[in-house]
Order: structure tokens, then C-alpha cells, then sequence
């Protein structure tokens, strides 16, 4: 079992790189491996719609292909992302969008896997949700089953407002989240 953590903030210990390691840290607690990327620095060209990944394969050659790679390996996938204007980092939206090649062709080779997903704002009702299901509907579009924080919570989610380390509902949110990938891997 392996569960992947990225981290989709420009920053490299920045709030949502806490947020997911600390996540990645609950599920090794459950015996399973974790694997970290973070995309700050990380070389991702835009998607231009060339379509030759119908073809089968993708035509950049960057940093996708270890994303790639360790997609294709996890079970699990935790993504985090701050809240840009409301909405998804581009960096997860770049990288979100060079992934289609995983579901062309009428395969999807996502399918199955368990994802969930936790957003980090300055603000309360800074745009955490919306971003959540920026995320969500990119696990669903990959055939993925989706999970979100569950009891005592049970919102959208993890949500973290303002600094990550303080926030003790967000980090409480965010290890709810971890424990529910955990179990729902190992049933
Ligand atoms: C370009 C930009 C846009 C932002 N937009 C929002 C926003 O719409 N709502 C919000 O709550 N915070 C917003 N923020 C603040 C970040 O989401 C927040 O500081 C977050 O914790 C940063 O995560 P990081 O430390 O992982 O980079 C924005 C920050 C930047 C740089």
C-alpha cells in the first residue's frame, strides 16, 4: 500500500507542505508507505490540448514524469493546495491537466484509487471549499473514489485557515482525513 502526498503550493514549507506531510505522517502510523512530492520548483508545461497522448504517450518531457510514476504506484492520493483566488494553485491545475493522458482511450488508469483532498486559505470562507472541489472533481473525472474528513467534522474536506501549525481545527481536519485513507485502504 502507498499512499502519495502532493503538496501543490510554489512554497516548499509552506502550509500546505506542513499540512501534507503531517497527513503522510498519520497513514505511516497505519504501516503504510507514503510517498511526498512537492511542486514547488518543479518543471510542469502547460497542457497545449496536442492530443497525442491519445497516441499514447504525452510529448513534454519534464517533471510530470515522476508525478506520473508515482500516480500510477499509489493506492491513495492526498493532493493540498493554497487557495489562489478562490480556487486551485496553477501549479495543481498544470499538473492536474497533464494528467488526462490517464484516462484516454477508454482507459482510466487512475481507477479506483482512494483520493482526498485539503486547501489552505488566509480566510474563512477564503475560497477552501470551492478549492476542495477543484480537487474532488478531478479524483471523479479520473474514476477515483473519493473521501472527504469525516466525524467529528464532516465537512468538504480538510480545510485550513491562516497558519497551519496554530490551526488546531484545520490540523485536526487534516488528520481525520489522514486516519479515513488509512482505513478505507485497508478496509
Ligand atoms: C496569488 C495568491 C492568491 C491567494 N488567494 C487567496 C484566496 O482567494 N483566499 C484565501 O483565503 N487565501 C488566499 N491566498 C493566501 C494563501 O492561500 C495562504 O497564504 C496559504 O496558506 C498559502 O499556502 P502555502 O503556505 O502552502 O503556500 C492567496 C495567496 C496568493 C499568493
Amino acid at each position: 500500500m502507498n499512499v502519495l502526498g502532493i503538496s501543490g503550493s510554489p512554497r516548499p514549507n509552506g502550509n500546505t507542505a506542513q499540512a501534507v506531510q503531517h497527513a503522510l505522517e498519520i497513514v505511516r502510523a497505519y504501516d503504510i508507505e507514503t510517498t511526498y512530492i512537492s511542486l514547488a520548483g518543479k518543471e510542469i508545461t502547460a497542457c497545449d490540448g496536442c492530443l497525442s497522448c491519445h497516441l499514447g504517450k504525452c510529448r513534454w518531457t519534464d517533471d510530470m514524469n515522476e508525478i506520473y510514476e508515482a500516480m500510477l504506484r499509489c493506492d491513495g492520493m492526498i493532493l493540498g493546495s493554497p487557495v489562489y483566488m478562490g480556487q486551485v494553485s496553477g501549479a495543481l491545475k498544470m499538473m492536474m491537466d497533464r494528467t488526462v493522458m490517464f484516462r484516454t482511450a477508454s482507459k482510466f488508469e487512475l481507477s479506483g484509487k482512494v483520493g482526498a483532498g485539503i486547501a489552505c486559505g488566509d480566510f474563512r470562507n477564503g475560497g477552501q471549499e470551492l478549492t476542495l472541489q477543484g480537487m474532488h472533481t478531478f479524483f471523479l473525472q479520473h474514476d477515483m473514489q473519493v473521501i472527504s474528513d469525516g466525524p467529528g467534522y464532516s465537512h468538504s474536506g480538510a480545510a485550513v485557515v491562516g497558519l497551519f501549525a496554530p490551526d488546531q481545527i484545520g490540523k485536526r481536519m487534516v488528520e481525520n482525513l489522514a486516519r479515513r485513507m488509512a482505513k478505507a485502504l485497508q478496509g
